[in-house]
């Protein structure tokens, strides 16, 4: 394996457009912080970027939906965000934005330097165009149906049910997010990024390059991308909102949001190192590694390198370590729907509590396909797990030593004699030091491999080992007769907690934090370094060394808590109305006094006569009793109802409609429907029967 000097981690850019949920968390930055943690363990140097994504669609609609502007709304969220990341202990070295001018900056550079080798192609073409809004309607403004898998909902950029990347000339029957309308086509000109003539690049560098060494999940996507031949992409946009396009006449052209926000990784690093950063991006002794989502993974895999190339001189990423998606309580996250579990949430219900969920998202770290995030998983992995496996065994360990020793770390001497017993209790030392020995083996090679799941059971192996060597060796049963053997078990039970308190360090940083204290540990440290060297147990604690007061490292989550999180996601509050996942419903209409409203009679009528309208396969003629009068009322409802299955039925009326003539016939008033998204028509009916003339308000 090629030797590298330092490693530049990177962790997607969220879109500052919505609190962080678990999902973010398990899927790119849990991980990238316990590698980046891990790697400063073993003392590498390491610079760890992330910042919020503030361009692109979904901020303008978002700020569009709140009635703020966009720099309103990316400041809100960007602050909400960088909040709870540092608050939950993700250790970034820098958390920055994409609206910084040192970004914007860097990224106006990048177009520059690909533009001036006359790389780009540029061109006018018909584009979708939203007449009343008067934008055009590229990626997220535009949804319709798609032409790969028939979802109704597919966005312009792509269908996010198949994964097909989609330009909107491709959506079947299109529609404006913003209007609900259909667009017209309107010509308009842009920038485009060559993609098919890094073609046969791309396939050396990744589908040779990286078979190996590349997740399967992460490798297929860009195989298949790469097979199906790669097109020019448009790398700029018709917006007022984003990095504006640095050339004359280009007035209202701003990049893509997915040519600058990349290059924020990049801007990340000046703003931190401004004199250092070029190592981190230049050196071929670099190794950079982007953790991401799989909805990431052709944008980090081809397409930014492939602009990285274009650029000269920039290093490419040696390992995407994508990850598929979290659930939650067997159904999808939904921001709109608010079933999630938001970080900055969990952190004010469980104070003190970070390694937990830590602990929990990285044992069920949807590493190679989607994983369920449940409540009650939760609570049952903290008590069974962090509470009685590893709590238990560090606190067993320490409060004997108090016990038997003053807290005295007792001497390590071999065991001398032979007597049944003290043979047996060497051959269960050299069991228990041959397993943890193979689990700190397997552990740190599950780290190196981006299998954090793996590593962290590993790392909870040394505590099970742990219980078991007490367990087989009951020091507490020799305390009477043998205190020198006591002694010896106990020494080496602390060499595990030490050990544990060492290994702990990426996964739980907060126990580590408590066992350092605990084992008052800051005299030593420095030798903990070999650990991760020799990947394998050391002598982590000296011979006599005076340990601290012990506290426990964790407490069992109760079933109210978890009931109240399971309530909590049962009544969603509100739904932050996410365009994005509500696309298949008509939008809302414009806001009507309640004066409008009581304009409107509404009435419950009882069908008395239906008949078929002749020459109309849509209509049936109806007549309604209506309390006050009996009269005729023609409706759309042909497809959807017999006409004798609603005679007799109830149904909804509003009875002050202007009359209107249709086919040679006066309807007077109108039935009310409930018309699904796939255009089925349902009579409305009071949940009990009611006289005829009640009125609906
Ligand atoms: N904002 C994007 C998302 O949330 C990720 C951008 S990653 C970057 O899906 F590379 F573009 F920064
Ligand atoms: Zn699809």
């Amino acid at each position: 394996m090629k030797k590298f000097k330092r490693t530049t981690v990177t962790a997607a850019l969220p879109y500052a457009n919505g609190p962080l949920h678990i999902g973010h968390i398990a899927g790119a930055y849990l991980p990238a912080d316990t590698y980046v943690r891990y790697l400063r363990l073993k003392g590498e140097d390491v610079v760890f970027v992330c910042g919020s994504d503030e361009h692109g669609v979904a901020i303008t609609l978002g700020a569009k939906k709140e009635g703020v502007t966009p720099k309103q709304f990316v400041d809100k969220y960007h602050n909400l965000m960088k909040t709870a990341f540092g608050d939950f202990g993700i250790s970034f070295d820098i958390y920055s934005r994409t609206s910084n001018s040192i970004h914007y900056e860097t990224a106006q550079e990048f177009f520059r330097t690909i533009y001036d080798q006359g790389i780009f192609l540029e061109e006018t073409s018909d584009q979708y165009y939203d007449e009343q809004e008067r934008i055009f309607l590229a990626d997220r403004y535009i949804i319709g149906t798609c032409p790969n898998c028939g979802h109704p909902a597919a966005y312009g950029d792509q269908c996010e049910k198949c994964g097909t990347s989609l330009s909107p000339r491709q959506l079947i029957n299109p529609r404006s997010t913003v209007s609900g309308n259909t667009p017209v086509l309107k010509p308009t000109r842009h920038w485009y990024f060559p993609l098919d003539k890094f073609e046969n690049w791309l396939r050396e560098w990744v589908i040779e390059g990286h078979k190996e060494d590349w997740k399967v999940n992460v490798y297929g996507q860009c195989k298949s991308w790469i097979d199906q031949g790669l097109q020019p992409r448009s790398i700029t946009r018709d917006l007022e909102w984003g990095v504006p396009v640095p050339l004359k006449n280009a007035e209202g052209k701003v990049l893509y949001v997915w040519f600058d926000a990349p290059i924020g990784y990049i801007s990340a690093t000046k703003e931190l190192l401004p004199d250092t950063w070029q190592k981190y991006w230049k050196d071929p002794e670099t190794r950079l590694i982007h953790f991401i989502g799989k909805d990431n993974i052709v944008f980090h895999c081809i397409i930014f390198p492939s602009i990285l190339k274009a650029a000269g001189d920039y290093i490419l990423p040696d390992n995407v370590p994508a990850n598929e998606f979290l659930n939650l309580e067997g159904e999808k996250i939904s921001t709109s729907r608010n079933h999630a579990v938001w970080l900055h949430e969990y952190l004010v219900d469980f104070p003190g509590r970070r390694d937990e969920l830590r602990y929990v998202l990285a044992s069920i770290s949807p590493e190679t396909k989607d994983s369920d995030f449940t409540w009650k998983d939760y609570q049952q992995k903290v008590n069974s797990e962090l509470v009685a496996i590893l709590g238990n065994f560090v606190n067993r360990v320490l409060v004997l030593t108090w016990k038997y020793f003053n807290g005295q770390v007792p001497s390590s001497h071999e065991l001398p004699g032979t007597d049944a017993r003290r043979k047996r209790i060497l051959e269960i030392y050299n069991q228990a030091h041959n397993d943890l020995n193979f689990s700190v083996n397997e552990m740190i090679r599950a780290l190196d491999e981006f299998r954090f799941r793996e590593a962290q059971f590993q790392f909870m192996n040394l505590s099970r080992i742990g219980n078991k060597f007490l367990a087989d060796t009951e020091p507490w049963k020799l305390a009477k007769e043998d205190m020198e053997a006591v002694g010896c078990i106990l020494n080496y039970a602390l060499t595990i907690v030490g050990n544990i308190a060492i290994a702990c360090q990426p996964f739980l940083p907060d126990a580590a934090k408590s066992l350092k204290r605990q084992l008052a540990s800051s005299s030593f440290e420095s030798s903990w370094r070999k650990f991760w060297e020799k990947k394998a147990l050391i002598d982590s604690i000296p011979e006599f060394h005076q340990l601290e007061k012990p506290e426990l490292l964790y407490r069992n989550v109760e079933d109210d808590e978890i009931a109240k999180q399971i309530e909590k996601l049962k009544k969603p509050k509100l739904p932050v109305m996410e365009i994005q996942e509500q696309a298949q419903l008509k939008p809302l209409k414009p806001i009507i006094s309640i004066d409008d409203f009581a304009k409107l009679d509404i009435r419950i009528g009882k069908v008395i006569q239906a008949e078929k309208m002749e020459k109309s396969n849509k209509l049936l003629k109806l007549t309604v009793d209506t309390g006050i009068d009996q009269r005729t009322v023609l409706s759309g409802i042909a497809q959807h109802y017999k006409p004798e299955e609603i005679i007799g039925k109830e149904v909804t009326l509003i009875a002050n409609l202007a009359p209107r003539k249709m086919m040679g016939i006066e309807s007077q008033g109108m039935i009310l429907m409930a018309e699904e998204p796939d255009g089925k028509l349902r009579l409305i009916h009071p949940s009990e029967a009611v006289v005829p003339g009640s009125t609906v308000s």
